[in-house]
Order: structure tokens, then C-alpha cells, then sequence
């Protein structure tokens, strides 16, 4: 059975806590209290909770604090928090913007205000949540036929975040190029099967038909305003920097950057990992390859920019690669 939602309510008052839990529990929600930020924050650190909400003025470590807190741990970083004050004025919404604060609610509570900001702030988190897990499973519908198996998509979503943030990318492209990059191959779907496992070199034919998956991805996608970066990766991720790649043979600043970013995480993790038509490479093999090239890459393949930056955090791609190696590699 689903259990019921979470709900932390923190506040150093007792009558406001005991008003908190009456409310919601009548709706359904089951309730936590914290007397204070660290006492919130240790619960935090064992329970599974969805909503947090949190009062400003508390003894031992303020709403502001703690919301920073929260904010600033991966792990609770995602839970959405609702901040109580009494003071309704401009700065200390600020303050608790800057926080990381997802919404304000003004004392004394407006009963029927509070219980509809819980639903929609819990309904909007679900959709998130369920926008991400049907990526993911598209991601991973393509990959039914094809050798690569396991978490490349996720390892190309990771390590593409990963150059993003050394680029100065803002921290919404980050997070949007980390659940793109999965659809990178979704074009696969419409490749037969005895194509993607051939074991040994392609004929020309067949490369042809490879070469069409990235149209392939981008019609799968399709034009949602929301998919537009998983589009533009799926469609480009081919390309190369000095005009060699397909489909359309675009150079330079003409490709996506989140294709560009892309093109090195895939190559990367498909020189890492095993194939059976050509050899693996361990990470000081593959950084060899992507820096100086081989017989069928170039440095010039990659957008200068982006491959300066792999160079430099090229530790990082290895430590990646090891935290989400697949398991019967
Ligand atoms: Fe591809």
C-alpha cells in the first residue's frame, strides 16, 4: 500500500504544532514535529519526508538556517519547504528566498490557505517526479536491443552535468542536461535489432541506417517546449565541432551545447565500455583518445571549450564511471 504522505513541522511553539497536526491529520497527512531546526534536521537525516514546513523565529537554529540546511544537502535538497512567519514583510521573504524557501505562508494561519499550498506543492512534486521516472523509462525502452545496456544513459546524464557546471552553465540547464542526456539514443528504437547486435564491423548499409537515429529521436520526442534540450541532444549529439558529423554536417557554434556537451560524455562512457566489435578502454585509455585521437577521432571533433574542461575533470569521469558501473562489467 502507498503510504501517507510526510509532512515535518517544525516550530518552537507547541500550541502552533499541535494546531499544524490536528489540521493535516484530519486530511490524511502523517505528521512529524520538531521543536527546533536540528532537531528537524536529524529527522531529516532518517526519514523519508515530503513537505517540510518551517517556522522563522526558533531558539538553537532559525527557519532561515535550517532551510539553508536542507537546501544545501543532496540528499534533502528535493523536499519542498514552506516557511511560516509572522513578520509578513519583504525582507524576511527575501531572506527566505535566498534560503531556498519554495513558499510563504503568514501567521496566524489561514486554515483553508495552508491545506490547499500542501496539496499543491505535493501534487506539483509528483508531476516532477513522474516526469523524470517516464525519461528515464523512455531512456531505457531504446536500449532493449542495443549492447549498451546498464546505466550508460545515466552515466552520459552525469557526466554531461558535470562538464556543464565546469562551463558556468546556470543551474537549470544542469539539472535539464543531467535527464536529457538519457534520451540521447531513443532514435534506437526504430533500429532493427540485428544491426545494434551485429558483432563485428558494420557494412555500409547498415551504417546508413545507424546514421538515422538521431531524426529517428528527434520525431520520437517531438516538439513539447518542456523536451526541446532532449530534442536538440537526441538530434545532434552526431555532430562534430569541425563540420564532419550527421545528420546535418553543422560546425561550431551552430550545434546545440548541450549537444556538444553530450557528444563527449557518449563518447567517453562508449570507449569505457566493453563492445564486442572493438576493444574497452580503461579511463587513462579513453582520456587518451578523446585529447589526441585515433584512427576515427579527432580532437577537432569536440567543441575546444568542452574538452578543455574534460581534461581537467577527467578525475571525475572515472570516479562517475566506478559509482555506476554497471554490474556484469
Ligand atoms: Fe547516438
Amino acid at each position: 500500500m502507498e503510504r501517507a504522505y510526510r509532512i515535518l513541522c517544525v516550530d518552537d511553539e507547541d500550541f502552533t504544532l499541535d494546531l499544524l497536526d490536528t489540521l493535516l491529520s484530519s486530511q490524511g497527512y502523517e505528521i512529524i514535529t520538531a521543536l527546533n531546526g536540528k532537531i528537524a534536521i536529524d529527522i531529516l537525516a532518517e526519514k523519508n519526508i515530503d513537505l517540510v514546513l518551517l517556522d522563522i523565529n526558533m531558539p538553537l537554529m532559525n527557519g532561515y538556517e535550517t532551510c539553508r540546511k536542507i537546501k544545501s544537502d543532496s540528499q534533502t535538497s528535493h523536499i519542498p519547504v514552506i516557511m511560516i512567519t509572522s513578520m509578513d514583510s519583504r525582507d524576511s521573504k527575501i531572506t527566505g528566498i535566498e534560503a531556498g524557501a519554495d513558499e510563504f505562508l503568514a501567521k496566524p494561519l489561514d486554515h483553508a490557505e495552508l491545506l490547499l499550498r500542501v496539496k499543491n506543492i505535493l501534487a506539483y512534486r509528483d508531476s516532477e517526479e513522474v516526469f523524470i521516472y517516464l525519461i528515464h523509462s523512455l531512456a531505457r525502452a531504446a536500449e532493449a536491443n542495443d549492447m549498451d545496456t546498464g546505466n550508460h544513459i545515466l552515466r552520459v546524464g552525469e557526466y554531461s552535468a558535470m562538464i556543464a557546471k565546469d562551463l558556468g552553465m546556470p543551474e537549470k540547464f544542469i539539472e535539464d542536461i543531467r535527464l536529457h542526456a538519457t534520451l540521447h539514443d531513443v532514435g534506437k528504437l526504430h533500429l532493427p535489432s540485428h544491426i545494434l547486435k551485429k558483432e563485428g564491423k558494420l557494412t555500409e548499409d547498415e551504417m546508413k541506417e545507424v546514421k538515422k537515429h538521431p531524426a529517428f529521436g528527434a520525431k520520437i520526442i517531438g516538439n513539447h517546449p518542456h523536451l526541446a534540450m532532449g530534442k536538440n541532444i537526441a538530434y545532434s549529439h552526431h555532430e562534430k565541432f569541425d563540420g564532419t558529423g550527421y545528420p546535418e554536417g553543422l560546425k561550431g557554434e551552430d550545434i546545440p551545447i548541450e549537444a556538444r556537451i553530450v557528444a563527449i560524455a557518449d563518447c567517453y562512457d562508449a570507449l569505457r565500455n566493453s563492445r564486442i566489435y572493438k576493444p574497452c578502454y580503461d579511463h587513462t585509455g579513453a582520456c587518451k583518445i578523446l585529447i589526441e585521437g585515433d584512427d576515427r577521432l579527432e580532437p577537432e571533433h569536440f567543441d575546444p571549450k568542452a574538452l578543455e574542461i574534460f581534461k581537467k575533470i577527467a578525475p571525475q569521469f572515472e570516479k562517475m564511471y566506478e559509482n555506476l558501473k554497471d554490474s556484469d562489467s
